[in-house]
């Protein structure tokens, strides 16, 4: 099996030790095949998987938004009652791929080939000319049986979620202990204000692992750093879920000497807080007094990502048009630092074809999350649903080699 040959005892060693002297994840984790192919099945083919949909883009009745996840054409649906609804995209005749363009004002998802047609439901409701021209129906085709294979669907923060596995909890019982964590935010506040999207020659794990830390900040991201240096920023963790940055140091950039709507009710800690988790496997969000953001990294190949990323504001207000130059400038500050990250995370990518690369070094007290990802990762990867598993560990500190990490576990209660 390919995973073991990757993922060997001594490898998994070397990744385990204390992170002084731990190694990186073998290069082939970020090369081969079989893992891309073991990752679409165990990682991104169970739990939940953020879809790469705002709720705010489904909210009109008749929207069909199709989208590649875990390899498999789905498609999403706002029905009459503008419930939003997932399915596998794929017509049960003969397989076509149904809906292969985003589209609003529907009342059917009609499949090309021979025009069955399913209601925005999934169910099947017309077959022409199935029994024989003139003859719509077939006694042996039954159409209750023969709708379109739903998908588990739902959502929290405007961001729809997707999950392959009937089995484990809901949504909002998974996320429990982000939410808890993050309560004093009122995310059914939350608008969509602007979208950005990046393509990366490079592996998912690897736009993941360099959201995880703020090392590079002084040298790929001089402007931000200027404003949000590394040294203000700290690794945290939220034991047995995620861990990722955060920066006590936020300030709301004006625009014409406005600031955007802030959450309700922000103590004046809060004001000036900002978060950075990473969500198993490729969701990295970002949350301050007055946005939000979800960046998200989609594989499409071993050596190739999408990301999508949306900035949500807070409230009615802000998406008014006396905001629109705030929505506008706080999108293009994120996308370009975004961008000012794709040489690296592509050249991490290039490194990873030597076979020089050992899994690398960790920078003990910088790369504390990028460690815990790549244990959560193999955590998933071997079956274990990947959980948090060192991340408890992490929180006492001194075990970590002798190395006091930068860890400031804190509650914002
Ligand atoms: S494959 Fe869809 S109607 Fe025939
Ligand atoms: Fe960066």
């Amino acid at each position: 099996m390919a995973i073991e040959r990757v993922l060997t005892s001594e490898a998994l060693e070397r990744l385990r030790r204390p992170i002084g002297r731990a190694r990186g994840l073998p290069r082939e984790a970020f090369t081969s095949e079989e893992v891309y192919a073991a990752e679409m099945s165990r990682i991104f083919g169970r739990g939940w998987i953020a879809a790469g949909a705002a709720t705010d883009e489904l909210a009109q009745p008749g929207k069909v938004i199709p989208l590649v996840l875990a390899g498999r054409p789905i498609v999403l649906t706002s029905n009459e009652q503008g419930r939003i609804q997932a399915f596998h995209n794929v017509c049960r005749h003969r397989g076509v791929q149904v809906v292969t363009k985003a589209c609003s004002g529907q009342k059917v998802l009609r499949c090309p080939y021979h025009s069955w047609a399913y209601d925005l439901d999934g169910r099947l409701r017309s077959t022409p000319h199935v029994g024989g021209p003139g003859k719509h129906s077939h006694p042996d085709i039954k159409k209750a049986e023969i709708g379109l294979v739903p998908i588990r669907c739902e959502s929290w923060a405007n961001l729809v979620f997707v999950n392959f596995d009937e089995a484990g909890p809901d949504l909002l019982t998974y996320l429990a202990p982000l939410r808890e964590r993050w309560k004093a935010y009122d995310f059914t506040r939350l608008r969509l204000g602007g979208t950005a999207t990046f393509e990366l020659k490079a592996n998912w794990k690897l736009a993941v692992e360099n959201f995880s830390e703020a090392y590079h900040l002084p040298w790929v991201h001089a402007g931000l750093n200027s404003y949000s240096p590394m040294e203000d920023h700290d690794c945290f963790f939220i034991p047995g879920f995620c861990q990722g940055q955060l920066s006590r140091n936020y300030a709301a950039a004006p625009v014409d000497g406005r600031t955007m709507p802030r959450f309700a009710g922000m103590t004046a800690e809060q004001e000036t807080l900002a978060e950075y988790p990473v969500v198993f496997p490729n969701l990295m969000l970002g949350v301050h007094a007055d946005h939000f953001f979800a960046l998200t990294a989609f594989p499409v190949a071993p050596d190739r990502t999408y990301e999508r990323f949306d900035v949500f504001v807070i409230g009615g207000e802000a998406m008014t048009p006396a905001y629109a130059a705030n929505r506008a400038a706080t999108v293009e500050r994120w996308r370009a630092i975004n961008v000012e990250d794709i040489d690296v995370v592509e050249r991490m990518q290039v490194g990873r074809t030597s076979p020089a690369m050992d899994g690398g070094r960790f920078a003990p007290g910088q790369d504390d999350c990028v460690h815990a990802f790549d244990l959560q990762w193999v955590d998933a990867i071997l079956g274990g649903g990947g959980r948090s598993v060192r991340a408890a560990d992490q929180n006492r500190g001194p075990s970590l080699g002798g190395v006091t990490p930068r860890v400031r576990p804190r509650s914002l209660a």
